[in-house]
């Protein structure tokens, strides 16, 4: 049969804590699906940018096209390590592979499972996806200073908005909301960005013309995140710009339970380059080195990366398998409360069977 062939980034802080439980879980859901797969380990982040000088090498990125998808943890180094640049790791790490991998749908559910608790008044279930852009908006315009540090400095932020990165991830958004439950909002904050934002409501538009099953409504980003809280229920597949879709994702993964659930996947949606399956959560410096972290994020990461490389089955079973153990915890007193990282993957570990 076919081997499948990935690339494992555990990264920084947390990032490998979670990485090593995802790993063995889906080490062994392909093991009892008899499906073959190689792993390779890059030791990317802060300690080899501290080792090395390297972020991420072009040779490096060349060998990581070669696989079928990349499991990714998290990186950012810890603020007290003053060595390390304030976003280096990020940005020449994570956001240039985003940027060089082509990945311009950057998919985020957030959904209750039976039994998780939300922090919302009358616990409702929720399920909608943030379908965010992932290689444009004010992540990649130049921005620049002059005059700094004096009292006349100035600073910009360009937000870059082409017809095809839009066009792209609403004609994904759209299908996808054909196949759930019919529903499509538009987030972005047109009322001041106008430029932008006309780009997206036109795209919106054109796309909607061709999807007549698919019902649609537009609303300003301030006020998503009133409805967010307060109705979630109402979202189905939420499309909008790369900063606007890492805001609301750490707001919907907060109302659904919690940012260690959240997992994403970034999605080269035209096949040219390995896409890559990321928690929505960060290295989490104040927690990191304890063996304390929610590894789930990870696990259900994993999840979408079984998926996407259409490994259905083995994907539903081991999401059933987080469900279950969810479930159960739900059911003790303590929960998961005390649990460490190892104990949880292990739990979730033995809901394989
Ligand atoms: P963060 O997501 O790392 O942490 C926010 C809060 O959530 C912290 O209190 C943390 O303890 C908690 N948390 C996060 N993941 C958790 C888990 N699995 N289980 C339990 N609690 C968890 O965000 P931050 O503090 O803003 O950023 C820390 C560093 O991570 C920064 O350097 C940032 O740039 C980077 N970052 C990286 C990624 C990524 O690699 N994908 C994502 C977000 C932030
Ligand atoms: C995320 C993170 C990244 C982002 C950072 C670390 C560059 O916050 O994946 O949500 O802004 O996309
Ligand atoms: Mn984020």
């Amino acid at each position: 049969g076919t081997t499948f062939d990935f690339a494992v980034i555990p990264g920084d802080g947390i990032g490998p804590e979670v990485i090593a439980e995802a790993r063995r879980i889906l080490q062994a859901v392909l093991d009892s699906a008899s499906v073959e797969a190689t792993w390779t380990e890059y030791s990317l982040g802060a300690s080899h940018w501290k080792d090395t000088g390297e972020t991420l090498s072009e040779e490096t990125l060349e060998r990581l096209r070669g696989h079928d998808a990349i499991l990714f943890g998290a990186v950012g180094a810890d603020p007290q390590d003053t060595r390390v640049p304030s976003g280096l790791i990020e940005r020449e790490l994570l956001l240039k592979l985003r940027f060089s991998l082509d990945h311009s749908i950057n998919l985020r559910p957030a959904r209750t499972y039976p039994g998780t608790a939300t922090p919302l008044a009358g616990d409702p279930e929720i399920d909608f996806v943030v379908v965010r852009e992932g290689t444009e908006g004010p992540y990649v315009g130049n921005g620049g200073t002059i005059r700094r540090g004096t009292a006349h400095e100035l600073a910009t932020e360009v937000s870059l908005n082409t017809a095809h990165g839009v066009r792209r991830v609403v004609a994904d958004a759209f299908a996808r909301a054909e196949r759930r439950r019919g529903r499509l909002t538009l987030v972005h904050k047109h009322n001041v960005l106008t430029h932008a934002g006309d780009l997206w409501r036109r795209t919106v538009e054109a796309a909607a013309a061709e999807h007549p099953a698919v019902s649609w409504d537009y609303m300003h980003v301030d006020a998503a995140t009133i409805h967010m809280v307060q109705d979630p229920g109402r979202f189905d597949v939420i499309v909008t710009d790369n900063l606007f879709g890492d805001i609301l994702t750490d707001l919907a993964a907060a109302v659904t339970g919690g940012i260690g659930l959240a997992a994403s996947g970034s999605i080269n949606a035209e096949g040219t380059a390995p896409s890559m399956f990321e928690p929505v959560h960060g290295s989490a410096p104040d927690i990191a080195g304890q063996q304390i972290a929610d590894p789930t994020a990870a696990v259900l990461s994993g999840a979408l990366m079984l998926q996407h490389l259409g490994l259905t089955e083995a994907a539903s079973r081991l999401e059933q398998a987080v469900h279950a153990q969810l479930a159960a915890w739900a059911e003790e007193p303590e929960g998961s409360r005390g649990l460490s990282t190892a104990q949880r993957g292990e739990a979730i570990l033995s809901r394989l069977g």
